[in-house]
């Protein structure tokens, strides 16, 4: 049964206090809730009866009314409520439930992770604590009483500050911790367990000390350096970019194994997946310090943009995630390289975005309905969810972006808000009108722009037309054309940047607010016939085509001053090539052993003035998901041919420079996760790469060499990939040798499970059984199921394998899972659900296992994917 937004009302009822108290055993766990509550006057059902949320999985012991004790007729219980019949005005109702933390294995609510008890309550985890208003419009003062054997969980916390400590009469820790800052219960979190802790301290700009604590099991308290100072650079970044500063004295993040998502921004408690948080330079890549960074920065940033300031609904989602995500990449950007960033965000947006636009589950940034909430923290609510705020930056600038941002925040302090107020604050703020430009929040799917142009000599002006189209996406048939802002810079053909007249603005670059459906732009006082560099910086979440020639390519590949464009251009060209191959393959063809991005790569590797992370970004071919997202109809082996193809001729073509770029860049030093390093490491193995396609022995022996003695895990893990990518015959070997060296840690042996599940392989599936029942495999974690189902999921001759093999092997999983945490058998459903879009062999076999999945008795959260993807 879904739930709409236009069926949205406000609540029946307000609590203004919470005062919960747990007792925690590994038995059970009892919680007793005391709850501060009243009618809520802007309800239009005064005599309502009171409705809490309430899963199946808690025991009720009792509930009382002012300490009156209700008896079985005075209320109804049914698998998702507790009703309450009949309530005063005002009063206090207090309700005790029993719960079983140790065999909680949806990971929501209260569970334990190792040794430790935790909690993860976004979106409707609350309800599995005790009964409630679990809603985000419902906001709360939280007080936390925590009462536990402190010889087994020396650590107790719970969001706040700490008020009280003591001891029971039989000698057990009480613990109470206090949040003065009301809350939704989503944000209500709680931790205890033997951990160890480190502490720092940041001085806010008004002089506040703020107490910084991160906690870990003993093992991995060495690997919280790079956490830390990442969290530092965010609470400065914060103030200085957005003026937010932090409002508690303490600020504590707790890693946890078992966890299926990257992390939570409980208000104060930040929990993390350990693989989001821990670092060491010898156990994380380059990759995942970036991620890390990232994430820590995201988790703060909600502590404003989610926390102080919530979401009305579930359905504005994407008012806290689009937002946060936009910070946290400007906050990426400000620490590193702005087009790299770029570029790797828009590349992700592009392949998995721009995939789940295009599939059965497509749906708005501001859903209309759902079955299952945590079915939408998806690519759109938050990726492309983030490109509505850089495109609402874009058409306000900086300035008046930031004036929205404040008023926004001023404006909804403390309260729970939706996605047209954050659209109105930023209008109030600037006077821009964004009443069409708000339709990107309602319509679902990727737009497509058509642009064609003329030139003339004569009166030297320059006319770009432009048409806008939507394909139809699942339940919205007719699509409305959108305010799509277009960054646009003119190029001649030497290579010079060209300003032209455009709205009376002489300028090198114009933004263009396209409106229409077909809308015609002049530019005046052009010199000479341009070529348009389209779309600069991604300035839209749109496909675009123009009829670009060959050479027009390549002059913005090497000239453009847009960097993400250079890099875009590049990626076009390969896609060309790529396309074409795949048809030659198809077709049964011999492949073309030539290609005209030989030239401009040797032209980017011989010059040492580039930034190395861009060079290595351009070097790199389109990917087979990307490549998948593009084709009508998708041949995964046809693409990993061609693009196998493709790396082979480049590799060949240019194998004396990458092996010498390979040299250039391998000096000693200590490492550090830094943007310079970083970017040598990547133009290093990306180089490496090629160098072994190549075929030169010598290749092979750098690879073996870097692999045994890098003092790093990027350079490690980088010559282990390429052996895996490249099919090299040590491949296994040194996977093998790779697993005996990391046995001990947790993390990496992950990355081992990916690696050996991704890895082309006749065998393949026989090893993937094997994976599965192998010591260092645990089904209960959530990262080593992702490892393994998401690794297998990627292969081509194993998940692709025509006898159907790879399908059924995931279909069986997810039936499996779907028991045990159906959040994350439903995210192993996404490769499946894609069916439509494969030839038409594969797409039957993926459908017939859609169809053996919902006949089993399924989870809300597995029976809307498939049950949408059948529809779909
Ligand atoms: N709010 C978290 C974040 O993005 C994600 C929580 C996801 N929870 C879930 N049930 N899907 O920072
Ligand atoms: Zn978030």
């Amino acid at each position: 049964s879904a739930i709409y937004l236009k069926d949205y009302q406000v609540p029946n009822f307000l609590i203004d206090k919470t005062e919960l108290t747990f007792e925690l055993d590994e038995a059970s766990v009892v919680v007793t809730a005391r709850l501060h509550m009243r009618r809520n006057s802007a309800s239009n059902d005064q005599s309502a009866s009171l409705a809490l949320d309430g899963g199946e999985d808690m025991k009720l012991i009792g509930v009382a009314i002012d300490n009156n004790p209700l008896a079985s007729k005075d209320y109804q219980l049914t698998s998702q409520q507790l009703e309450i019949f009949t309530v005063p005005d005002e009063f206090v109702l207090t309700c005790e439930t029993l719960i079983e933390p140790q065999n909680n294995t949806r990971l929501e609510g209260l569970y334990r992770s190792s040794s430790m008890f935790c909690t993860q309550c976004e979106a409707e985890g609350f309800r599995h604590i005790t009964y409630y208003l679990d809603r985000p419009d419902v906001m709360s003062v939280f007080t936390t009483t925590i009462i536990a054997d402190e010889n087994k969980y020396p650590v107790m916390l719970s969001n706040g500050n700490e008020v009280e400590r003591g001891m029971t009469e039989d000698g057990r820790t009480v613990v109470t911790w206090h949040d003065p800052f009301k809350k939704p219960a989503y944000l209500f979190a709680l931790v205890a367990g033997d951990l160890a802790v480190q502490d720092d301290v940041f001085k806010t700009k008004s002089g506040r000390a703020v107490t910084l604590r991160i906690f870990t099991e003993q093992h991995n308290i060495d690997k919280v350096d790079y956490a830390m100072g990442a969290l530092k650079r965010s609470m400065k970044w914060d103030e200085e970019a957005y003026g937010r500063e932090y409002d508690l004295d303490i600020f504590m993040v707790v890693a946890v194994d078992d966890f299926n998502m990257g992390a939570m921004e409980n208000k104060g408690l930040n929990i993390f997946n350990s693989s989001c948080l821990l670092a060491s330079p010898e156990t994380t890549t380059d990759d995942a310090y970036l991620r890390i960074e990232a994430i820590v920065a995201h988790e703060y940033f909600h502590n404003w943009s989610g926390n102080r300031v919530t979401c009305r609904d579930w359905f504005q989602l994407s008012l806290k995630e689009g937002f946060t995500v936009f910070r946290d990449q400007t906050f990426s950007s400000d620490m590193h390289s702005e087009t790299v960033k770029r570029v790797e965000d828009v590349s992700f947006l592009r392949t998995a975005q721009f995939a789940e636009d295009a599939g059965p589950m497509a749906h708005p940034v501001r859903p209309a309905s759902f079955i299952e909430i945590s079915n939408f923290y998806t690519l759109t609510v938050y990726e492309k969810g983030a490109e509505i705020v850089r495109m609402i930056h874009t058409l306000l600038g900086e300035k008046c972006f930031r004036k929205g941002a404040d008023l926004y925040f001023e404006r909804h302090d403390g309260q729970a808000v939706t996605c047209d107020d954050f659209v109105t604050a930023m209008e109030d703020a600037s006077g821009i009108d964004l009443s069409q430009f708000k339709r990107w929040y309602s319509q679902a799917g990727t737009p497509e722009l058509v642009l064609s142009s003329e030139y003339s000599e004569s009166s030297k002006t320059f006319t770009l037309t432009v048409q806008q189209t939507t394909q139809p996406t699942p339940g919205q048939d007719t699509k409305l054309p959108l305010h799509i802002p277009i960054k646009l810079g003119l190029i001649s053909h030497d290579g010079k940047e060209l300003k032209s007249t455009y709205d009376d603005c002489r300028e090198r670059e114009h933004v263009l607010h396209l409106k229409g459906e077909k809308t015609v732009f002049e530019f005046f006082n052009v010199e000479s016939k341009p070529v348009p560099s389209i779309l600069r910086g991604f300035s839209a979440p749109v496909k675009v085509e123009y009829g670009y020639s060959t050479e027009e390519l390549l002059l913005l590949m090497s000239c453009d001053s847009d960097g993400f464009n250079r890099w875009d251009a590049g990626q076009q060209l390969a896609v060309r090539e790529l396309k074409a191959l795949i048809d030659q393959v198809k077709n049964s063809e011999t492949l073309i052993e030539s290609s005209d991005l030989v030239s401009g790569y040797k032209a980017l590797l011989l010059n040492e003035e580039l930034d190395p992370a861009m060079v290595a970004l351009i070097l790199t071919l389109p990917s087979q998901a990307y490549l998948s997202e593009l084709e009508a109809e998708i041949d995964p082996q046809a693409i990993y041919t061609a693009r196998d193809h493709l790396t082979k001729v480049i590799a060949k073509a240019l194998q004396n420079e990458f092996s010498s770029v390979y040299s250039q860049n391998t000096e000693e030093t200590v490492y550090e996760p830094n943007a310079a390093q970083i970017a040598k490491r990547a133009l290093k193995n990306t180089a490496l790469r090629y160098w072994v396609e190549s075929g030169d022995v010598k290749a092979l022996e750098a690879l073996t060499e870097q692999f045994a003695n890098s003092d790093n895990m990027t350079d490690q893990y980088a010559a282990l990939a390429i052996a895996v990518e490249a099919n090299i015959d040590k491949a296994d070997s040194m996977l093998a040798t790779f697993y005996d060296q990391w046995l001990h840690e947790s993390l990496v042996v992950n990355k081992w499970l990916t690696l050996s599940a991704c890895k082309e392989d006749r065998k393949g599936l026989e090893k993937v059984n094997e994976l599965m029942s192998h010591p260092a495999f645990d089904i209960k974690n959530p990262n080593k199921v992702r490892a393994v189902l998401g690794g297998m999921s990627r292969s081509v001759q194993v998940f692709h394998n025509e006898d159907g093999s790879g399908y059924r092997y995931l279909a069986d999983q997810i039936i499996y899972l779907n028991k045990r945490n159906p959040q994350l058998a439903s995210r192993m459903c996404t490769p499946l659900t894609r069916w439509k879009k494969y030839k038409s062999i594969l797409s039957g076999l993926m459908k017939s296992e859609l169809i053996r999945i919902q006949k089993e008795e399924l989870s809300k959260d597995v029976y809307e994917v498939i049950t949408k993807s059948l529809e779909g």
